[in-house]
């Protein structure tokens, strides 16, 4: 009587599988199957069988099989317990298995000296000589690159979460809420903190609601993928509403990604309940969507509008987007870090920041941004057409600030103060 027997593996079996598994291969033996293959198949109910002396495994095959196909995957025994016919053994109850599952044709590749080797011709296996294996390796993340590629998304470089100056407020509740419980899993799952999955941002033009969807995929280290609803919609309607489910089909494909989608508004707006109306169907089509993208883990949706009153009201659900958070006009505060970001490094002393902030009230980040390039170049142009040196000045810039229109108005600040009393959710 053998003091082993064998059992179906289970998952506890793990540890003891992978110790094995190392002690029946050769230093520098290179699997055909590697490790975390076999362990996938073995998991996922696959064929997978063990040996085991009391609480010990001593040894483990594994097969996978479709239609009439079986491939032995893995035969390991634990170094001390060859030569016993535990091999011979596992082989011929995994070929049991398999035939039951309708196998015809059992095949196995394993490196010339393998453990499983002898157990295999003992069983009947015939070696092929005449075969020559090939593979070819891609190098990580290949596949993710034609997909991203094909999508239009790219990696962005580290930083620009940093680069994002002043706005202190909505960078407090974007790394909290959004930032830090995805990139402390283990963390936020001890705490019953649900991680999102869909973030809504809305104001104004050109407070930054970009650049912070941006600055999320950059501190998170994922693929961000932008949508125009614009280009998308080169047609309308129905050829609309498949090139979204095309494009969202695509995104599965992908281990991680930030989607971003500018002016939702355009494919979200309040459906009429007429029969013909075009976005309607794209409307419907992207509440459908959301929830499957929610279902895959490591991605986030973030969608931004200037227009938040006019979004269907279905779309703003908490089951669809797990935060809907306004993105303002910069304070003082945020004004004054914003225009020391964009002033030269040599005007910083110079220039007396704190009436170019008085002087920017109705501006926003995007007018900052301009008026301050707008300054460096009147100096600029003074210094090559007359030779006048010297950095920018405070009088360069309230001149670049008096010639750019502010994109806020008093009317547009109320409504967006409104907007953040209804739709608001953080
Ligand atoms: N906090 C900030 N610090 C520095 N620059 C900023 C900041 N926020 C925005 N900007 C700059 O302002 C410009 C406009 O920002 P962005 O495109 O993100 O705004 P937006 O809210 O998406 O605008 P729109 O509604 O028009 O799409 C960008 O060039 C960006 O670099
Ligand atoms: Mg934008």
């Amino acid at each position: 009587m053998p003091v082993w027997h064998l059992r179906d593996y289970h998952e506890d079996d793990l540890d003891q599988a992978i110790q094995i598994w190392d002690q029946s291969r050769g230093a520098d033996e290179d699997r055909v199957f590697p490790v975390s293959e076999v362990m996938a198949a073995a998991k996922s109910g696959q064929s997978a069988v063990v040996a085991v002396v009391g609480d010990e495994l001593v040894g483990m095959a594994v097969a996978q099989s479709y239609a009439r196909r079986g491939w032995i995957l893995l035969v390991a025994l634990a170094s001390r317990w060859r030569e016993r016919g535990i091999g011979s053994a596992l082989v011929a109850e995994l070929e049991r298995r398999l035939r039951a599952a309708g196998v015809r044709h059992i095949s196995a590749l394993l490196p010339a000296h393998a453990a499983g080797t002898k157990a295999l011709a003992n069983s009947g296996y015939q070696s092929r000589d005449d075969l020559t294996y090939y593979e070819k390796l891609e190098p990580p993340g290949t596949a993710d690159a034609d997909v991203l590629a094909a999508l239009g998304g790219r990696m962005l470089p580290e930083g620009l979460w940093d680069a994002m100056a002043g706005m202190e407020r909505e960078k407090q509740v974007i790394e909290r809420r959004v930032v830090l419980p995805l990139t402390e899993p283990v963390l936020a799952d001890r705490y019953g903190v649900v991680p999102p999955k869909a973030v809504m941002l809305f104001g104004p033009p050109g407070t930054g609601k970009t650049s912070f969807a941006k600055a999320v995929a950059s501190r998170l280290g994922w693929p961000f993928v932008e949508l125009f609803p614009s280009r998308l919609a080169a047609d309308t309607g129905e050829g609309l509403a498949a090139a979204l489910r095309e494009v969202f089909a695509e995104l599965a494909e992908l281990d991680s990604v930030v989607l971003f989608i500018d002016e939702v508004e355009e494919i979200a707006a309040v459906r009429s309940g007429k029969a013909v109306d075009p976005g309607h169907g794209v409307t419907n089509e992207l509440l459908k969507l959301i929830p499957v993208f929610r279902e895959h883990d490591a991605r986030l949706l973030a969608c931004a509008t200037n227009s938040v009153r006019s979004l269907d009201p279905a779309f703003l659900r908490p089951g669809r987007f797990d935060y809907v958070i306004p993105i303002g006009p910069p304070d003082p505060t945020a004004r004054s870090a914003i225009w020391a970001r964009y002033l030269r490094a040599a005007a910083t002393d110079a220039v007396d920041l704190a009436r170019l902030v008085e002087a920017s009230k109705l501006f926003t980040p995007a007018d900052i941004e301009y008026a301050a390039r707008k300054g460096a170049q009147a100096a600029f142009e003074r210094e090559v057409t007359r030779r006048q040196g010297g950095p920018a000045t405070t009088d360069d810039y309230l001149t670049a600030i008096a010639d750019t229109r502010p994109t806020l108005t008093a009317r547009a600040i109320e409504e967006f103060t409104e907007d953040i009393d209804k739709h608001s959710r953080l």
